[in-house]
This record gives C-alpha cells, sequence and structure tokens, in this order.
C-alpha cells in the first residue's frame, strides 16, 4: 500500500492545475521565460487563482495577497536577482516561495532551512570523503547540495530563514547571485567553474521578528529585491481561508465533520484582535506571540480533531480555549496578562454564546499558576 505523504509539497497537491496552466499556455501561445516549465501569467495564475469555480480551466487560488506583487516576483524571478520575502511570523513567505518553486521549476525540494548551524557545505557542496581520499576532487565525489543542483539543473532554490545563518555564511552566496558562478577551488581548469543554466533562481525569506539576529550585509542585500508580506487584511477574506485549510486538514485526517462556519468566524476574529490589540483606554495591548493566519489554521484543526475525537463532534467553547492557550501562550508571561484582560473585555457576558462560552472555559488563572517565571 501506498503510504500517504503528512503534508504533500505544491507540485503534488497542486498537480492538475500545473498540467492545466501547462495546456492553457501552449493553447494560447503563450511562451515561457528559458529555463520555465509556465509562462510567467501563468505562474501568477497557478497562485492567485484563475476564473470562478465551475469555469472549464478553473484555477484556485492558493496564495492571498495583492496581485501586483505576485506578478513583481515572477519578474524579480525572470531577472538576475535573488527575491527576498521578508515579513511577519505566518504571513505564508515560505508557501510563496514554494508556490513560485512548484510553478517555475515543477519542484519546491531545493531548499536549505537557515540557522546558526547552517554552513556553506549544506549551501553549496561537500565531498564524499572517502572517495575523495581514494580518487582526488572528481564529480562522483562531490556531494552535491541545493546550490549546486539548482544552478546545474536550471530549478528555483529555496532559502528559508536566511538571516538565521551567520553573514558569513549567507555571504557565500554573493557570486552566486551576481556572476551566477560556484567555484569549487578543489577542481583544476574549467571544471573550477561551475556556471548555472537558465532557469535557476533564488528566493529567500527572512521574518521581521528574529531579523537583526545575523543582520545581512549590504553587499548581498544589493543583490535581492525586497518584498514585505503583510497579514491578509480582509477578515472575511482569511475567514475563507482559514476554514478551507482546516477543511483540507481535517479531511486528510479522515474526520467526517467540519468546523462550522460560525466557528470558524468566531475564531478568525479573536485571532485578529489578538494580534493587533485594540487600542485606547479600556483596549487591550497586542500579544507578544504571532497570532498568525498560518496558527489560527492550525488551532482551528486541533479545535475540530478535539472535538471529533473527545467531544460532541461539534467543537465549542472548550476546544477553542484549548486551542488558543496552545498558540497564544508561548513564552511571555505578560501575554497571560493580556489574554486575560482581552477576555474581560471582549469575552465575558459576550452576546455571541461561543465567545461566552469560551469566557467560561478560559481558566488562566490555572494557567498563571503554573507557568513558571
Ligand atoms: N496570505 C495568505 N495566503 C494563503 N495562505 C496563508 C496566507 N497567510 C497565511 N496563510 C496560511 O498560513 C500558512 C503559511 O505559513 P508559512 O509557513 O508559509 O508562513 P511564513 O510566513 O513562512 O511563517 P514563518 O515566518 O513562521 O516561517 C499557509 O499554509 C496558509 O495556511
Ligand atoms: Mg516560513
Amino acid at each position: 500500500m501506498a503510504q500517504e505523504l503528512q503534508r504533500p509539497p505544491a507540485e503534488v497537491r497542486y498537480a492538475a492545475d500545473l498540467e492545466l496552466l501547462a495546456r492553457l499556455d501552449a493553447e494560447l501561445g503563450r511562451t515561457a521565460p528559458k529555463g520555465w516549465r509556465l509562462s510567467a501569467p501563468a505562474v501568477v495564475e497557478f497562485i492567485v487563482g484563475r476564473g470562478e469555480p465551475g469555469d472549464k480551466d478553473y484555477v484556485t487560488q492558493k496564495f492571498i495577497g495583492p496581485i501586483a506583487q505576485v506578478q513583481r516576483c515572477v519578474v524579480t524571478l525572470a531577472t538576475n536577482r535573488g527575491l527576498m520575502l521578508i515579513g511577519e511570523p505566518g504571513t505564508a513567505k515560505s508557501l510563496l516561495s514554494e508556490l513560485l518553486a512548484a510553478a517555475i521549476s515543477g519542484d519546491s525540494s531545493l531548499t536549505i532551512q537557515g540557522s546558526a548551524a547552517t554552513t556553506e557545505d549544506a549551501i553549496k557542496y561537500s565531498w564524499n570523503y572517502a572517495m575523495l581520499l581514494a580518487e582526488g576532487p572528481s564529480e562522483k565525489a562531490l556531494v552535491p547540495a541545493p546550490m549546486y543542483q539548482g544552478m546545474t539543473s536550471g530549478a528555483v532554490v529555496r532559502f528559508e530563514e536566511i538571516t538565521r545563518c551567520a553573514p558569513e555564511v549567507q555571504d557565500a552566496l554573493l557570486s552566486i547571485l551576481s556572476d551566477r558562478v560556484l567555484t569549487i577551488p578543489e577542481f583544476e581548469g574549467a571544471r573550477r567553474n561551475t556556471h548555472a543554466v537558465q532557469g535557476f533562481g533564488v528566493i529567500a525569506t527572512a521574518n521581521t521578528r528574529d531579523r537583526g539576529v545575523n543582520e545581512m550585509s549590504a553587499a548581498l542585500k544589493r543583490r535581492f529585491n525586497f518584498e514585505t508580506i503583510g497579514a491578509i487584511g480582509d477578515a472575511d477574506v482569511e475567514t475563507q481561508l482559514v476554514q478551507r485549510e482546516t477543511d483540507y486538514a481535517l479531511e486528510r485526517a479522515g474526520i467526517p465533520f467540519r468546523l462550522p462556519h460560525d466557528f470558524t468566524e468566531v475564531l478568525v476574529s479573536i485571532f485578529r484582535e489578538l494580534r493587533r490589540g485594540t487600542a485606547g483606554g479600556t483596549g487591550v495591548e497586542r500579544m507578544s506571540s504571532a497570532m498568525s493566519t498560518a496558527e489560527a489554521v492550525a488551532a482551528g484543526v486541533s479545535a475540530g480533531l478535539e472535538s471529533a475525537w473527545f467531544g460532541s463532534g461539534t467543537p465549542g467553547g472548550k476546544e477553542l480555549a484549548a486551542a488558543i492557550v496552545g498558540t497564544a501562550l508561548k513564552d511571555s508571561k505578560e501575554d497571560i496578562a493580556r489574554l486575560k484582560a482581552y477576555s474581560e473585555r471582549y469575552l465575558h457576558g459576550s452576546k455571541n454564546p461561543l465567545r461566552a462560552s469560551l469566557y467560561e472555559h478560559l481558566e488562566l488563572d490555572h494557567v498563571e499558576k503554573h507557568t513558571p517565571r
């Protein structure tokens, strides 16, 4: 029996859309930039959608954001510049980079995960030392890392959380981005320089919350075009997205129920209120945890699973409370006080039965007592 993936990559999850768009390109005579699978308009359509449900060539919207921004991303990748997506946590920077790679190269797997432990080896290439000692430097002894693979196969490489790497390591990208060359000093002659083939591109993502941990060098910044990805502005649009993504996750988990729409609505509105804070005299400060759309989806899925397995099948205040405490209260004791203030102001005595029931179940005094200083 074939084993099911926990989270299929975009090129697998949306394979039908990619196929449809390739067919449309052929029918409409749209040509793809060199080394790309799809034309530039098709890449944008893959990401922001095409037509209405029920249309013959309908493509779902996958990333919610300004179409002009997605177009700019596509243009950047078609030029010889890197694309840098920055923004608050959980605003779909990683998702957008995955979708771009899937549409342009048909493969989003050439990914480097940046961390304090990332070395140049993990970016460019390393060696199979047994073979290196036995035969000297050869193509066979070289173990390619994502940059080398992307350059030689002409594919988009993703560099996640680039600012978490040490600046020296980040600067390994300088000659790759400007000269499109990777130098392998162990090789001799012409083989020393590996030149990128058409289709190669780099998308990096960085979080504005932990940006500055390792500031990027000015030289590297100049080689990227920056795009700031914002949180979803419209509450209804965000609710729809959270509903769609929780439906998908619950279906994959084999749960026959879906979140009731009014539940999703309350969940999203609470996340939005906590994310922004509500300024003013009786207002509530914004939380230090991100309270992002991505976290609203995760909270919705948890609530759905909890009620399907341990509750009535219809999630209510109890499940919502557990999901919110799990997402909102991470490491800051102040957040407990903020959440308390919020719940007194916006949940206590609310006419909305779900908000009122959430108030009954939040039990923040208990959480506070058990949180170490
Ligand atoms: N604008 C959006 N369009 C589509 N999905 C979104 C959007 N914002 C958030 N999401 C949801 O959040 C998830 C994206 O989270 P993702 O990991 O891409 O965010 P991120 O910005 O990379 O976060 P982090 O900074 O924590 O790495 C998506 O899978 C989707 O469910
Ligand atoms: Mg990310």
